[in-house]
């Protein structure tokens, strides 16, 4: 979709339909939404005062206008109770609305900014959530349909954004980019996220990261078996072993700090299928572990999104990538794998995969001289149990860092919360024979899965997200539920690290 902006009065502006809102329980509406009612001769506050529009969050009242004004529409989008209105509040409100008129067959409209003015937002974070809540709204994975009703195959030519003052008009169109360019890096994410494992190997992603990285002006470096071999990653190997797939760690690097700047390194679990292993999974917890690689996914989503954006900071992103599959030569219960810092690792489940990788990804990392890493990774149904699924969460060493990542999950409606990670959960991995084993009993288990990973970062200031229940959405009422999460994978991460990102560099 489009996005534009203009410069005009929204009563007097011509599209196929016209975006304006209410507030719950105002009778006589002010603003945009009083122009166009006066433009209309009330038809507005007719149908407040009939019962058909009350103001109720999302509530979307859609009529045409008969030829009283150049729209042939108006759509007013209800946004709740003036306490609980937020940013989060106008993205669910903008998908709400990009949707409704979507499925109505309408593909062209012209939209207030919501929470500018009476919403009390400044017109930069309300224009941001506005176009983020639109185009994460009508995302679709739909490339591997080839049967669809005419309805289906609805989409989206133009949102145009209309400002009535000139000296704003510069302020909506740099958010409108800067919103793109994030909700763009979101959708590719879901889109790999989505796509079958077969059509997403660890090589089909690593052209896919060269090929970013070349659009992005990213430097990127693929290390294959015989590089991995040298660099002694046995873990991420031993994962590899399984699989007739060959397994590539994708680094990408940006540049868009200062020379000597110390980078932010990015690691995510890159597992492209995730099997078990001979610890093989039961069949229904087979069925969504093709989304085991979102972390590697977020990773180049975010270095995407960073570079497109300039933010004035230098990052590296790691993603160990391959499958977990049991075969003849896989790794087996028991087995000890050494790891790329020298320390070792007890095997005692195989489907604790992703911890392995890390363990590796994570140590390389360190060899970047990094001033903080941070992973994400799809890595324990226990952090799910913990936290439910609409909560990433969060266990590290970095304390500012953690400060930092709460916040702009509190920005983006990407929420986290942290876990413990006491040094009394160590007794839970200790290993007879390793340096440390790869499970941790019963209980605790997404704190015993990031305690393993904290031997892998020395002293760098460090935050691990579990992003295991948020990586994905059913609409089921244990899931995320926004109008911006239709159905499928949430492009968890981008947003949230983007976020901190900018609050890292202020200047932007
Ligand atoms: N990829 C899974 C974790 C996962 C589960 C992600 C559900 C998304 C949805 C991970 O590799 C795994 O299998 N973890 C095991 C660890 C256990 C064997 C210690 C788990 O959580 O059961
Ligand atoms: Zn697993
Ligand atoms: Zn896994």
């Amino acid at each position: 979709m489009e996005i534009k902006v203009a410069l005009g009065r929204i009563e007097e502006t011509k599209d196929k339909a016209i975006v304006v809102n209410l507030f719950k329980g105002v009778k006589t509406p002010g603003g945009a939404t009083g122009a166009v009612d006066g433009a209309l001769e009330g038809m507005i506050t007719d149908l407040i005062r009939g019962g058909d529009l009350t103001g109720k969050f999302k509530e979307v009242v859609l009529f045409r206008t008969l030829g009283r004004i150049p729209a042939e529409r108006v759509l007013v989008v209800g946004l709740g109770e003036k306490e609980k209105f937020s940013l989060d509040r106008i993205r669910e409100v903008s998908a709400k609305v990009a949707r409704h008129l979507r499925d109505a067959g309408i593909d062209t409209f012209s939209t207030i900014v919501h929470g500018a003015g009476i919403g009390g937002f400044d017109l930069q974070q309300a224009t941001e959530a506005l176009v983020e809540g639109a185009l994460l709204g009508v995302y679709k994975f739909d490339r591997y349909k080839t049967e669809q009703e005419e309805e289906e195959k609805r989409k989206l030519k133009r949102m145009t954004v209309v400002v009535k003052d000139q000296k704003d008009v510069d302020t909506a169109k740099k958010a409108v980019q800067w919103s793109q360019t994030v909700a763009s890096a979101t959708n590719l994410v879901r889109d790999l996220v989505a796509s079958p494992s077969r059509d997403k190997t660890p090589t089909r992603l690593a052209e896919i990261a060269s090929q970013v990285a070349q659009e992005a002006g990213l430097k990127c470096t693929i290390i294959d078996r015989d590089e991995a071999e040298k660099l002694n990653m046995g873990a991420f190997l031993g994962v590899a072993q399984g699989s007739d797939e060959p397994p590539k760690l994708i680094v990408l690097e940006y540049s868009g700090g200062p020379k000597s700047g110390k980078p932010i390194a990015i690691v995510g679990k890159g597992i492209t299928f995730d099997s078990g292993g001979l610890s093989l999974k039961p069949a229904d917890s087979m069925m969504a572990m093709k989304e085991d690689m979102a972390g590697a996914a977020a990773t180049i989503g975010t270095l995407r999104a960073a570079a497109e954006l300039k933010l004035p900071l230098n990052l590296v992103g790691i993603a160990p990538c391959t499958e977990n599959l049991p075969s003849g030569r896989a790794t087996k219960p028991g087995d000890v794998l050494k790891t790329h810092l020298g320390k070792t690792i007890e095997v005692l489940n195989t489907d604790a995969e992703g911890r392995l990788v890390l363990a590796d990804a994570l140590g390389y990392a360190t060899s970047f001289d990094p001033q903080a890493i941070v992973d994400m990774a799809t890595l324990t149904g226990a952090c799910m149990v913990a936290l439910g699924k609409k909560t990433t969460g969060m266990m590290g060493t970095g304390e500012g860092l953690m400060e930092k990542l709460k916040e702009a999950g509190r920005k983006t409606g990407d929420y986290v919360w942290p876990l413990p990670l006491f040094d009394d959960y160590e007794d839970q991995i200790k290993s007879e024979v390793a340096d440390v084993k790869n499970i941790g009993g019963k209980y605790g288990g997404a704190i015993t899965a990031a305690l393993l990973l904290k031997k892998f970062v020395k002293d760098v200031p460090w935050v691990h997200l579990d992003i295991a229940g948020t990586v994905w959405t059913d609409g089921a009422p244990d899931a995320l539920k926004r109008e911006y999460h239709p159905k499928g994978p949430t492009g968890v991460g981008v947003r949230l690290l983007i976020q901190m990102l900018r609050d890292w560099a202020p200047s932007t």
